[in-house]
């Protein structure tokens, strides 16, 4: 099935939207288990004025953002990045998820990583899913969460 995604890194023209994005988060109480960052308006600006290594993307479907990531932990200097990702409450279970991960996977092997590690909630059904289904393998626990890793 063709789902007409496109991907591309925040940019600028992106801040307002992710604004509105991360406010959606908010008020669907997704904070609870996505919080790699505050999600706010001001955040959305830096993240789309940032400039670095690490890697923030949005996944765009009829020219609104359905998904956003971010691969990151160059900027401070780790080889293997941290993977975060999050699709819009609208846009889920449909599949789009698992399309980022492969589009996320194909980033962090271009910029030389060899291994990417995330972190999810034990009670994060979802989400442990779409990670086990991703290739994932899971190894300690540090907070109730609990770092999975998956080689490139
Ligand atoms: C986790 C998340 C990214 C999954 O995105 P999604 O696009 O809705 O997921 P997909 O449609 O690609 O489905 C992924 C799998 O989850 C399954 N799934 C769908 N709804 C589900 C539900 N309510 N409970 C458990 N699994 C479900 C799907 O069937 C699919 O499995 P399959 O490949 O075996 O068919 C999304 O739910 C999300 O953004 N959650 C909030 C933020 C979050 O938890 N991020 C991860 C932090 S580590």
């Amino acid at each position: 099935m063709r789902k007409n995604l496109e991907y591309t890194l925040v940019s600028p023209s992106w801040a307002e939207k992710l604004a509105q994005f991360f406010n959606a988060l908010v008020v669907n109480k997704d904070d609870l288990y996505f919080h790699p960052h505050p999600l706010n308006g001001e955040m959305a600006k830096k993240i789309a004025t940032h400039e670095g290594d690490d890697l923030y993307f949005l996944q765009i479907k009829d020219n609104e953002i359905a998904g956003y990531a971010m691969l990151r932990g160059w900027d401070e200097g780790y080889s293997i990045p941290s993977l975060g990702i999050v699709i819009h409450p609208n846009f889920r279970n449909q599949g789009l998820s698992i399309e980022f991960m492969e589009f996320l996977h194909n980033q962090a092997r271009a910029k030389g990583a060899t291994k990417v590690r995330l972190k999810v909630y034990s009670n994060n059904a979802w989400a442990r899913h779409l990670y086990e289904n991703s290739g994932y393998s899971f190894t300690n626990e540090e907070n109730g969460q609990i770092i999975g890793y998956y080689e490139l």
